[in-house]
């Protein structure tokens, strides 16, 4: 096989055979392929696109080309969820200590990576003690014991998507719905996922600014996925505003213990019930959404939620008393409020540009070799479509630098007020289910 006749087939608009797929994969995750024509055939998939068997077969060679996580001695269905990010995600904690106290199996891997605020397990690292480094054995043996675990990525999982997400980043071919949907759903699939329940976001602060695009890329996931053999659906959740109030690591704890208590932010508890119920449904515990629903609301109110979530910390070397005792979380040294110039209705919370007043104070990697501040952020006092008073606080700014002056006119620039009545917009636009 020669990889230049690879590239002339798609840049005529030829459909790939699996053959051709892996070999472009496997001689190019070696190195045996260059970078220049890797390049043309990735652009070249960029205008003609990929029939869905391509797909799924370029998402298998990418899960083939390195370490699978084998999640087998689990009991019961691992249903996992990937969030395609957005700005203030607290989902992932409450979500996964609600579904496990139900019973469904959360074995969880975590990256770190770039952004407004830090990942999963830098928010987990607010809490004292807690680690997310366990061996495969501790990790198995935990789900079992008390249904959820967080592990660090390690190994060697999708090489292949590394380097081709590395060379798209700087050939322009990262915008392509066939590249990004395998490029997701092979690390998910290597993760070790039976079923996988997917949220992608639409609006300013996410990946996908436009619905029509977000569902575009959730309707190739969820083929995908269903195709290789995982059951998949998807959510289409709004990121025109941050989720929740809380953005910053200590912070997103603290959110995510609130939520737990049944008193979290209305858009983050509402999302958790969402895909909760998709996940529930999924791992065989409940027979309709309705039923996986009143489940978790009941494992909320009664508290087995948040003693799954202490159980996970203290399993994992955390101190499990923050759960009671939040204070015990890392405190910023200057908390100061943003008061609002003018009277009116929150007409937009511009989430990418608050996310970075977040990085501004530290809460998040601007360049992988960033430390972040997980104390430092910002709690929202107001959502789009609330009233607010003159000189009413907007933002409560937590901060360990005393000149927010930049972090001050960020949020002032992207926060606007109208005098006429905003409705809030909805959070959930749309459900995929293939
Ligand atoms: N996130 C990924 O993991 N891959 C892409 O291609 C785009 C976003
Ligand atoms: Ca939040």
């Amino acid at each position: 096989m020669r990889m230049v006749d690879i590239i002339e087939k798609k840049r005529d608009g030829g459909v790939l055979t699996s053959a051709e797929i892996t070999f472009f994969v496997e001689g190019y995750t070696n190195g045996s392929i260059p970078d220049y024509q890797a390049s043309a055939l990735l652009m070249a998939i960029y205008f003609q696109d990929m029939t869905d068997e391509e797909r799924a077969n370029l998402t298998m060679a990418m899960v083939n080309s390195g370490d699978k996580i084998d999640l087998s001695a689990i009991e019961g269905v691992k249903v996992d969820k990937h969030s395609t990010g957005g700005v203030g995600d607290t989902t992932t904690l409450p979500l996964a200590a609600m579904v496990a106290a139900v019973g469904v199996p959360v074995a969880k891997m975590s990256g770190r990576g770039l952004g407004h605020t830090g990942g999963t397990i830098d928010k987990l690292e607010a809490i004292e003690g807690f680690h997310v480094e366990i061996t495969t054995e501790d990790f198995v043996q935990q789900v079992n014991e008390i249904k959820m675990a967080v592990v660090g990525q390690s190994g060697n999982l999708t090489p292949a998507d590394k380097k081709i997400y590395a060379l798209r980043d700087v050939t322009g071919t990262v915008s392509s719905i066939p590249l990004i949907a395998s490029s997701i759903m092979s690390k998910k699939i290597a993760s070790g996922a039976d079923a996988i329940v997917l949220d992608v976001k639409t609006g300013d602060g996410a990946f996908m600014k436009t619905e029509e695009d977000a569902k575009q890329l959730a309707q190739a996931m969820v083929k995908i996925g269903n195709d290789v053999g995982r059951k998949t659906m998807a959510i289409i959740s709004d990121m025109s505003q941050p989720l929740g109030l809380a953005i910053g690591n200590a912070l997103e704890i603290k959110e995510a213990i609130d939520t737990l208590q049944g008193k979290g932010p209305k858009d983050l508890e509402e999302l958790c019930y969402t895909l909760g119920s998709q996940m529930v449904v999924l791992g065989g515990h409940a027979a309709s959404l309705q039923e996986a629903r009143q489940q978790l609301e009941t494992v909320v109110m009664n508290g087995q939620a948040l003693e799954v979530l202490k159980q996970f910390i203290i399993a994992q070397g955390g101190n499990g008393e923050v759960v009671e005792h939040q204070d015990l979380l890392p405190q910023a040294q200057y908390i100061t409020a943003l008061p609002a110039k003018k009277s009116g209705y929150i007409a937009k919370l511009e989430a990418d540009d608050i996310g970075t007043a977040a990085m501004l104070l530290g809460a998040g990697r601007a360049t992988k070799e960033s430390e972040i501040d997980l104390a430092v952020g910002l709690m929202l006092n107001k959502k789009v479509g609330d009233y607010v008073e003159e000189g009413e606080s907007l933002v409560t700014i937590h901060a360990n630098q005393q000149d927010i002056a930049q972090v001050e006119q960020k949020l002032y620039d992207h926060i606007i007020i109208s005098d006429a009545k905003v409705e809030a917009p909805s959070l959930i636009r749309a459900i995929i289910m293939t």
